[in-house]
């Protein structure tokens, strides 16, 4: 039978490349996104693989939204078997702006968008006993980047939310994965004029995040050499980040 895939931020990048994946294996999909001509686009080139998409549009900051969606989207599938929250926002928090709209905005997207896709869908995981969990938070959760506190703060966030939520899924036969990307090649690092160490394509992820889901793991970090980096961006002393990074 036919997998049912929701994925969110499926309008470009990461999202895109894995309804790409699903859609090859034939999967009946929903793609939700705020961007509905895009969505139009993906859906398109996900039936010409094999897929059977339905597109949603939707903000994923919006709960009531999110929770009609899941139940529109169980309808429209006939159940679900994988929900894979992805939609997010980078940006910086402009702390001394005045205004913490540009940092709460991320905060909402990144944080509160995961826990609107997700839990909807947790009632009919729970009553079939099975389902897979998959959350995109990213290696900038490590520490708090310079200029990126809202960023990093919620992509932590995901780490430990999820590291607290897989222990009472998997009683239900839930698995949880936690996916940390480097960089990877898409409309949020286009403009990243700095160099990307181990930049990596979105399909060639999407197919390892895919791998990895399947696999019930409940973490992964990729590209790989970033298993290396991340426990010494832990220990770097705070004085010498600031000696690399002043000006
Ligand atoms: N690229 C990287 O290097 C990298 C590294 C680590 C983690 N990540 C994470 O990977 C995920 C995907 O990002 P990406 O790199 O693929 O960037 P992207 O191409 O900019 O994709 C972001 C997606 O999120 C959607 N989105 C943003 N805000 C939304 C909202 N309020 N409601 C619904 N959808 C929303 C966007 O669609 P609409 O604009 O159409 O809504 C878009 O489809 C993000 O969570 C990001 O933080 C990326």
């Amino acid at each position: 039978m036919a997998q049912k895939v929701f994925i969110t931020g499926a309008s470009s990048g990461i999202g895109e490349a894995l309804a790409y994946v699903y859609a090859h294996k034939g999967a009946v999909l929903g793609l939700a996104a705020r961007r509905t001509d895009r969505l139009e686009q993906v859906a398109e080139r996900c039936r010409e693989l094999g897929g059977h998409p339905h597109i949603y549009t939707l903000d994923v900051a919006d709960q009531s939204a999110c929770q009609l969606t899941a139940k529109q989207f169980i309808e429209d599938a006939g159940g679900i078997d994988t929900v894979i929250a992805n939609a997010g926002v980078g940006g910086k928090d402009k702390i001394t702006s005045g205004d913490p709209e540009h940092i709460n905005r991320i905060l909402r997207i990144n944080i509160m968008g995961v826990t609107n896709t997700v839990i909807p869908f947790l009632p009919s995981m729970k009553e079939q006993k099975s389902g897979q969990v998959a959350i995109i938070s990213s290696i900038a959760g490590t520490r708090g980047l310079i200029g990126h506190g809202g960023y990093s703060a919620s992509k932590a966030a995901l780490r430990i939310m999820t590291d607290s939520w897989e222990y009472t899924l998997r009683r239900h036969n839930i698995t949880t994965t936690t996916i940390y990307p480097g960089w990877i090649e898409t409309e949020m690092t286009a403009n990243i004029k700095n160099k990307m160490w181990f930049l990596m394509d979105a399909d060639t992820a999407a197919k390892k995040i895919i791998g990895t889901i399947n696999k019930g793991k409940r973490s992964y970090i990729l590209p790989w050499q970033w298993n290396i980096i991340v426990p010494i961006m832990r220990i770097i002393p705070r004085g010498l980040i600031r000696m690399l990074t002043t000006k």
